[in-house]
């Protein structure tokens, strides 16, 4: 039976993940949630009668949980894991649309923005591949997936005049190069490390997303200052991609990025970024 981990599907793209892989009663998919009992009751609500999930508590902050959750997988699992899922991730509002230069003006806020990107995207991720390593080493699929972002890319930040969401993008940038340190060393073990971008999806960061096409996920847009940039920003994107549509739904970017990891070798995907179109065109 091919098993899956996936951080974070109590909510959005995690939680879209969770619903299409259980979909199939042959897969068991565990997933690391910050609150069990929420994730559960939301689960026995919306996906009534779904035998092959399993909800067990954690946090990429506190390491200690994250090994608490590991000991139960492999009660749940045994000694092997196909496919780890790192989506979990925490997406700043406060530094989404400022350049680095002004967010520079509050010192503090700064460091703490920073500091809480690199703790959960970059640190507890490593941490969650350590420990679970030994399992993906007896697996079929021996798969580590990051969910990550386009924003991470330099030269899509390059061509396009990016200077948005620096913190978040750095801690993005981050993990690009864990998946290559990771991948450098098991090579020889065939465990592939890849990261993929589900594309620009609405998982209920913005209130009105469907007024303005390119609204951004990472702002909830309560100033006419921050809409402003909002649409600013947009329309970078909009001159990147003349044909994107807007938001996808967590439900099709799941499915772009099974997609993907279904597919993924060590020659296209190893130690790579990639976008939900498979390649690095991100919208
Ligand atoms: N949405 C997009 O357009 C987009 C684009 C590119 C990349 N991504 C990436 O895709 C992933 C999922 O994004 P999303 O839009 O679904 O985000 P989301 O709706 O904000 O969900 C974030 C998930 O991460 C969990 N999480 C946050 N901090 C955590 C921590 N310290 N420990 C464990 N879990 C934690 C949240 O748990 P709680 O419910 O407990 O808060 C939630 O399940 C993220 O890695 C994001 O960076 C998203």
């Amino acid at each position: 039976m091919p098993s899956y981990v996936i951080t974070g599907a109590s909510r959005g793209i995690g939680f879209a993940l969770l619903d299409q892989l259980s979909e199939d009663a042959n897969n068991v998919v565990v997933t690391i949630v910050r609150n069990k009992a929420a994730t559960e009751s939301k689960i026995t609500t919306e996906l009534p009668g779904r035998k092959n999930i399993f909800v067990l508590q954690g946090d990429l902050t506190d390491v200690e949980s994250i090994k608490n959750a590991f000991t139960e997988t492999k009660k749940l699992l045994g000694d092997s894991l196909d496919v780890l899922i790192a989506n979990a991730g925490y997406i700043s509002d406060y530094s989404g649309f400022l350049p680095l230069s002004e967010l520079g003006s509050d010192t503090k806020a700064l460091d703490a923005d920073l500091n809480q990107l690199f703790q959960v995207n970059v640190v507890g991720n490593i941490h969650l591949f350590n420990i679970f390593l030994p399992l993906i080493k007896n697996g079929q699929a021996k798969k580590i997936v990051t969910i990550s972002s386009g924003m991470s890319d330099e030269k899509l930040t390059l061509e396009i005049g990016l200077f948005e969401a620096g913190p978040y993008s750095i801690s993005k940038a981050a993990m690009n190069m864990v998946n290559a340190k990771f991948q450098a060393e098991f090579k020889k073990e065939g465990i592939i490390f890849m990261g993929v971008c589900p594309g620009s999806v609405d998982t209920g960061h913005y209130d009105n997303p469907r007024e303005n096409a390119y609204a951004d996920w990472r702002l909830l847009a309560v100033s006419p200052e921050d809409l402003q940039r909002n649409i600013a920003m947009g329309g970078k994107f909009a001159g990147y991609a003349p044909g994107f549509k807007g938001w996808a739904t967590p439900r099709d970017s799941a499915r772009d990025v099974l997609n993907i990891v279904q597919k993924a070798t060590m020659e296209a995907n190893g130690g790579q970024l990639v976008s939900h179109f498979g390649n690095k065109q991100w919208l």
